[in-house]
C-alpha cells in the first residue's frame, strides 16, 4: 500500500473531472497487488481490537462526514458496549452541492473503503455492517457489489473469518436521493422503513441508541478509507501530512469556476490559494476571484480578500467558517452572489423534511426573499429580516441543516452586503447566474 504522503486514499494521482468518467476502478489483484487487505489481515489475526483502537485514536483521523469529531471516540464509545448486537453504518449518501469525494473514491478504489469497513466493524464488535450508499451511483454500487462477492470467496466477511470465529455480515442499502438522508439519524429511519427524518439528539445518539436501538457507528465513506493506511503504516506515518490537529490528508471537491474541477487529496493545512491556482489552473477564463465556499454550501462563504487561509479544521473555523465536507466552490467576479444565494437557501427550503417549524418556515422565508431580491422586487427591510430569521433559527432542528442554511445566509449578507443593496436599488443584475454542481457525470 502506497506510504506518500500527500497521495494516499485517492491512489497516486487526483481525478479532474474530464477524466472521472473513464477512471476505472482498481480490481482486487492490483489492489491486493499494492498491498490491499494486509491491513484487515493483520488487524484480525494479530492486533486486539483495544490495539486497533488506540492506533486510531493516536492518528488523530477526524471524521470526513462534515462535522470532522474525532473518528476514535465514537468507536471507543461503540467498542465499550457490552450487548451483543451492534452495528456499523458506512455512509456514502453524498447529496449536497459540489462534494463529490465519496462517489469519485467509491469509484477508484471500491476495497480500500470495504477493508476500512471491516477494519471499524471488527474493532467496536460490530457484527453487522450495512452500506448505504446513494442510489444513484450505480456504477459504484456494481462496483461495490462485485467487490463483496470477490472478498466473501477469499474469506475476508461472513461466518468464522479466516477461521478466527468472527462473524461480520455486509449487505448494501440503496439509499434516496435527498439531503437529509444523509443525516446519520435520518439514515436510521430510512434503514428502519421510514421516510428521512431526523431524530431529536439527545437522546438518539446513533452510538447510544442507532438501529433498533442497537449501539450504532456511523462513519463517512472518506474516513473509512483511511483507515487501512493507519493500520498498515501507523498513526506516526499518518500524521507527517497535516498540521497537528487536523492530521493526515484530504479530499477537496473544487468546482465552480475553476480551469480544471475535480477531486483532489492535500494534506491538512494546504494553503487554499495552492488548491485554487495549482489544482485548479486558476479562475476560469483568466478571470478575478470573488468568494470561495470553502467548506461546502452550509458553512459559508468568504470573500476574495481573505482567501489566505489553509484548509484545515481551526484555521477555517478561525476565518468564521468550517472544513465541512472539502467542498471547496469557488465563484469569479462576474458571478452573482445573490443569485448564489438564491440558489442555496432554495436547496436548503427543498430539502428540509419540514419536522422542524423554524427550519421549514425560516428556510422558505429565506428562499422567498432572496427570490424577490432577485427578481429586483427588494427592499433595504429585506436584509434585516433575513438577519433576524437566521439569528433565530439557528441551531432550532433536530439536525443541523438550517443552521447550515442560517451561517452561510448570514455570511452571504454580512460579505457582500453591498450586491444585495445594489439589486434592491436598481431592481436588477448584470451578472451572470451562479455555478453550484448539484450532479456528477
Ligand atoms: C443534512 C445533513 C446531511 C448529511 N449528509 C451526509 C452524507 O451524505 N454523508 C456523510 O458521511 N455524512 C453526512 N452528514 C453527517 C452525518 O450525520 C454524520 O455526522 C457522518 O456520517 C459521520 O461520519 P464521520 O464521523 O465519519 O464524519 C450529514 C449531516 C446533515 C446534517
Ligand atoms: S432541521 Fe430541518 S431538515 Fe433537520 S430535522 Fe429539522 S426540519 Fe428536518
Amino acid at each position: 500500500m502506497t506510504a506518500d504522503k500527500t497521495k494516499r486514499v485517492l491512489l497516486e494521482e487526483d481525478v479532474p473531472f474530464h477524466s472521472a468518467r473513464d477512471k476505472k476502478s482498481l480490481s482486487l489483484k492490483e489492489y491486493r497487488g499494492r498491498g490491499g487487505y494486509e491491513a484487515w489481515v493483520k488487524a484480525l489475526t494479530r492486533m486486539k481490537p483495544d490495539a486497533v483502537l488506540s492506533e486510531v485514536k493516536n492518528s488523530g483521523l477526524r471524521g470526513r462526514g462534515g462535522a470532522g469529531y474525532p473518528t476514535w471516540k465514537k468507536w471507543e464509545i461503540v467498542a465499550g458496549k457490552e450487548v451483543p448486537q451492534k452495528v456499523l453504518c458506512c455512509n456514502g449518501a453524498e447529496e449536497e452541492p459540489g462534494t463529490f469525494k465519496d462517489q469519485i473514491l467509491l469509484r477508484v478504489n471500491p476495497h480500500q473503503f470495504l477493508e476500512g469497513a471491516l477494519i471499524a466493524a471488527y474493532t467496536v464488535g460490530a457484527a453487522q455492517v450495512i452500506l448505504y450508499i446513494n442510489q444513484k451511483f450505480t456504477a459504484e454500487i456494481k462496483g461495490l457489489k462485485e467487490g463483496l462477492r470477490e472478498i466473501k470467496a477469499l474469506g475476508f466477511w461472513g461466518e468464522n473469518i479466516l477461521g478466527t470465529g468472527i462473524t461480520i455480515d455486509i449487505t448494501l442499502f440503496e439509499s434516496p436521493v435527498a439531503y437529509v438522508a444523509g443525516e446519520e439519524t435520518a439514515m436510521l429511519e430510512v434503514l428502519e422503513g421510514r421516510r428521512p427524518a431526523p431524530r431529536q439528539k439527545p437522546p438518539f445518539y446513533p452510538v447510544h441508541n442507532g438501529l433498533y436501538g442497537k449501539p450504532t457507528l456511523v462513519n463517512n465513506v472518506e474516513t473509512l478509507s483511511n483507515i487501512p493506511h493507519i493500520i498498515q503504516n501507523g498513526s506516526v506515518w499518518y500524521k507527517e501530512a497535516g498540521t497537528p490537529e487536523s492530521t493526515g490528508t484530504a479530499l477537496f471537491t473544487l468546482t465552480g469556476d475553476i480551469n480544471q474541477p475535480g477531486v483532489y487529496e492535500l494534506p491538512m493545512g494546504t494553503p487554499l490559494r495552492r488548491l485554487i491556482e495549482v489544482q485548479g489552473k486558476g479562475i476560469k477564463g483568466g478571470g478575478k476571484l470573488k468568494a470561495v465556499f470553502p467548506g461546502g454550501p452550509s458553512c459559508g462563504v468568504i470573500a476574495e480578500k481573505d482567501i489566505d487561509v489553509t484548509l484545515d479544521y481551526e484555521s477555517l473555523k478561525n476565518r468564521g467558517t468550517a472544513f465541512g465536507t472539502g467542498a471547496v466552490i469557488v465563484f469569479d467576479e462576474t458571478a452573482c452572489l445573490v443569485n448564489a444565494g438564491l440558489r442555496i437557501a432554495e436547496f436548503f427550503a427543498e430539502e428540509s423534511c419540514g419536522q422542524c417549524p423554524p427550519c421549514k418556515m425560516g428556510g422558505r422565508h429565506l428562499a422567498d426573499l432572496h427570490h424577490k431580491i432577485e427578481s429586483g422586487k427588494g427592499e433595504i427591510e429585506d436584509l434585516r429580516s433575513m438577519e433576524q430569521i437566521c439569528g433565530v433559527v439557528k441551531g432550532r432542528g433536530y439536525c443541523s441543516l438550517i443552521t447550515g442554511a442560517s451561517v452561510t445566509v448570514e455570511s452571504m449578507v454580512r460579505n457582500f452586503r453591498a450586491e444585495y443593496e445594489e439589486h434592491i436599488k436598481s431592481g436588477g443584475c448584470r451578472l451572470k447566474e451562479a455555478k453550484i454542481l448539484r450532479h456528477l457525470s
